[in-house]
């Protein structure tokens, strides 16, 4: 391998004799990447709403408290989107309804007071949390090389969270961290099929989810796995059991967290 990172090393495991291991450049970079061109698969965001404003306030400080070198730089406007008037014109970001860089996804049924609604948190201020239980549509379904990134933090005495990636009710991917499964945290993994469970994977090597802390999980859907990287650090991966990646539309998340932002990119 040569010593410059290169797309294809991310998202090549085959010839990597411990699939769970990070690869040598780590995966950091997954967040830092720039869209794919033609930008994320567009989101029906609610009709008409918002045209023109920001999908984000990537560059506000204070946007992601804690969560230690996540989003540097500021995504550009969507391409060919409106810069018309907006709540917050002049300030960068995505245009709802396509999605294209690292602004907070625009999800139905949230408060318009949510981080992707509401005016920019003041400098060093903080964006409101997102409800939870959360539920994200994926329109298009999951595509190799989406990148959905999550920010939050961990309540206080937590017993579970989770996310579940769902299609109908069927879970393609439960990744359901535990903290207190007979005194021991543990990362549950599985699958549902017509209501039942498979068989659980509890490989993941580290529990790097704390009490009140916050905390990035990204989650990067690759050609037949999901990556899953906790605070810049590679985690895990979770083979396809379902591979009709285009049924896969909706996230879900619940447990005892607070969410700050859900955001799907293109790597
Ligand atoms: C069950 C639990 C579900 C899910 C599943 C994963 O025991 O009730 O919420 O976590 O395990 O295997």
């Amino acid at each position: 391998m040569s010593d410059g990172f290169s797309l294809s090393d991310a998202l090549t495991t085959n010839n990597n004799p411990n699939p769970s291991a990070p690869p040598p450049q780590g995966w950091p970079s997954w967040g830092n990447q720039p869209p794919a061109p033609g930008g994320f698969p567009a989101y029906a965001g609610p009709p008409g709403a918002y045209p023109g404003a920001p999908g984000g306030y990537p560059g506000a400080p204070g946007a992601y408290p804690g969560v230690p070198g996540a989003y540097p730089g500021a995504p550009g406007p969507y391409p060919g989107g409106p810069a018309g008037p907006g709540p917050y014109p002049g300030a960068p970001g995505t245009f709802p309804g396509a999605q294209s860089g690292p602004g907070p996804y625009p999800a139905p049924g949230q408060p318009p007071t949510g981080p992707r609604f509401g005016p920019p948190p003041p400098p060093g201020g903080q964006a409101p949390p997102l409800k939870v239980p959360f539920e994200m549509p994926l329109q298009a379904g999951l595509v190799p090389r989406m990148l959905i990134t999550i920010t939050g933090t961990v309540n206080p005495n937590p017993n579970r969270f989770s996310l579940d990636f769902k299609r109908g009710n069927d879970v393609a991917f439960h990744f359901n961290p535990r903290f207190k499964e007979d005194n021991r945290k543990v990362i549950v993994c599985n699958s549902m099929f017509q209501n039942t469970w498979g068989k659980e994977d509890r490989t993941a090597p580290r529990f790097p989810f704390e009490a009140g802390k916050p905390f990035k999980l990204q989650i990067l859907c690759e050609v037949d796995h999901f990556k899953v990287a906790v605070n810049d650090a590679h985690l895990m991966q979770y083979n396809f059991r379902e591979k009709r990646l285009n049924e896969i539309t909706k996230l879900c998340i619940a447990g005892d967290i607070t969410l700050t932002s859900v955001m799907p990119t293109m790597i």
